[in-house]
């Protein structure tokens, strides 16, 4: 099998190798060159091999139609790139869900007592997560770049809270602090003068992070160096600072990594190539950070959203009307996702509600069931033993097991509800 595979793609090569040297003309019905094939279609007459090949990778760029491939590849002619600070309208708070209610739920999904840090809190998905942790009860700092709009935020997370819980003895405490994570010291000013208002710190959420798009071939180096530095550099930089802080105070506690589904698929049309590497920086990170810091009861999670419409992605779609059309068109469910629709996942990733979760990645598009298939690989061939254990849903490899522990001569599956990558 394998070597039939192997001579299929000798051919395909072969008959390809012309065609690089000049456009092929339209061919007759008939097929004029055919080395040698297993396929047993080709032994039959009334076989159509050019309606057939123009649909597979031996056709000709366009030759099965205007269609081919649009919705799946990136485009060099986008190139959205950050917009202006004033080009920007500010988060509003989620108006109407953080009022008191008297529904039964569990007393692990509450942070009353708890103090959470948020980067990026000022703005979007950083600012309903922050609005999400001071509905359950925690006080929060909010660190930015932007530390007005920061202080406008802890403002209205306030005022929403007043507003929605009339008579509420406790008024949650919500600061907002200055600080460029991509810089240590700036990281470790910026706790220094949390820890001085809140006297300590419990949780942390990186939210903190941007993007851009230009083709890999223009992207020019010294933003790409500035995307990494917030993306990767601030999640690493503000997560050892508060691991730093919980094992000093030999306490427990959850950091929640904000990445994306671009850290798991290439996201079409805009080409991001940077972005999408840093994202699976920042998925990685988790899981790395979620091992290493396993015993000192520090648990570490990655959401990771898909399309979420926020006041920047909003300002993106307005200014490219067709690439909202893309999108939508690729996502399962039709719509894009509300900020708002994250905040459930915060909360149980931050709370004890999820004491034993760790580096779990929520993946907007990968959730549900995934498909683990043990297969005779080409490479566990020349390991005779061993077999590969993949996961057909998100990809990932599991690492290899003994025939012994999952026998069966050729391929064996299960369904599994998550797993731990
Ligand atoms: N919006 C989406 O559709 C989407 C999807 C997947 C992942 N994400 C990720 O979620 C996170 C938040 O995205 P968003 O859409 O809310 O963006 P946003 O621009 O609305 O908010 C990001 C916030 O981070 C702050 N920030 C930027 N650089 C900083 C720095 N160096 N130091 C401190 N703060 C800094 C900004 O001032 C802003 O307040 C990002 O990491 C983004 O990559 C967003």
């Amino acid at each position: 099998m394998f070597r039939l595979n192997v001579a299929r793609q000798f051919v395909r090569a072969a008959r390809m190798q012309p065609a690089l040297a000049a456009p092929r003309a339209i061919q007759p019905a008939a097929a004029p060159v055919r080395m040698f094939s297993s396929s047993p279609f080709s032994r039959k007459d009334d076989y159509n091999r050019d309606d057939v090949d123009a649909a597979t990778t031996a056709g000709e760029p366009g030759e099965s139609g205007a269609h081919e491939g649009q919705y799946a590849r990136t485009q060099d002619s986008i190139r959205v790139e950050y917009p202006e600070e004033e080009d920007l309208p500010r988060s509003q708070p989620v108006q109407g869900r953080g009022g008191v209610h008297d529904k039964r739920t569990l007393g692990s999904f509450s942070l009353e007592g708890r103090v959470a840090v948020v980067t990026g809190g000022a703005r979007g998905l950083g600012f309903v997560m922050a609005q999400a942790l001071v509905t359950s009860g925690a006080d929060v700092a909010i660190v930015d770049m932007n530390k007005d709009e920061g202080q406008l935020s802890a403002k209205s997370l306030i005022d929403t809270f007043k507003a929605e819980n009339p008579g509420s003895s406790k008024i949650p405490k919500v600061t907002a602090h200055f600080c460029d994570v991509s810089s240590p010291t700036s990281v470790n000013q910026s706790l220094t003068e949390i820890l001085k208002e809140h006297d300590k710190v419990d949780h942390l959420v990186t939210s903190a992070g941007f993007t851009e798009n230009y083709d890999a071939i223009s992207y020019p180096h010294d933003r790409m160096q500035k995307l990494w530095g917030v993306n990767v550099d601030g999640t690493y930089l503000y997560a050892v600072a508060v691991a730093k802080h919980l094992m000093s105070r030999n306490s427990p506690g959850s950091i929640v990594m904000i990445g994306s589904m671009s850290g798991a698929i290439v996201n079409v049309p805009q080409p991001q190539a940077p972005y999408n590497a840093a994202k699976a920086a920042v998925r990685h990170l988790a899981s790395s950070l979620a091992v290493e810091w396993a015993s000192a009861g520090i648990r570490v999670n990655c959401i990771s959203p898909g399309y979420m419409l926020t006041a920047l992605t909003k300002k993106i779609l307005d200014d490219n009307p067709e690439l909202q059309k893309q999108w939508t068109s690729l996502i399962p469910v039709g719509k894009m996702g509300r900020p708002e629709d994250l905040m459930g996942a915060v909360t149980f990733l931050i709370s004890d509600a999820s004491l034993y979760v760790t580096v779990r990645c929520g993946s907007a598009r990968r959730r549900g069931l995934h498909l683990h298939v043990s297969v005779d690989r080409a490479m566990s061939r020349r390991v005779p033993g061993v077999r590969k254990i993949v996961c057909l849903i998100c990809e990932a490899s599991l690492g290899w097991r003994n025939r012994e522990s999952w026998p069966g001569s050729q391929l064996k599956w299960s369904l599994k509800p998550a797993h731990v990558q």
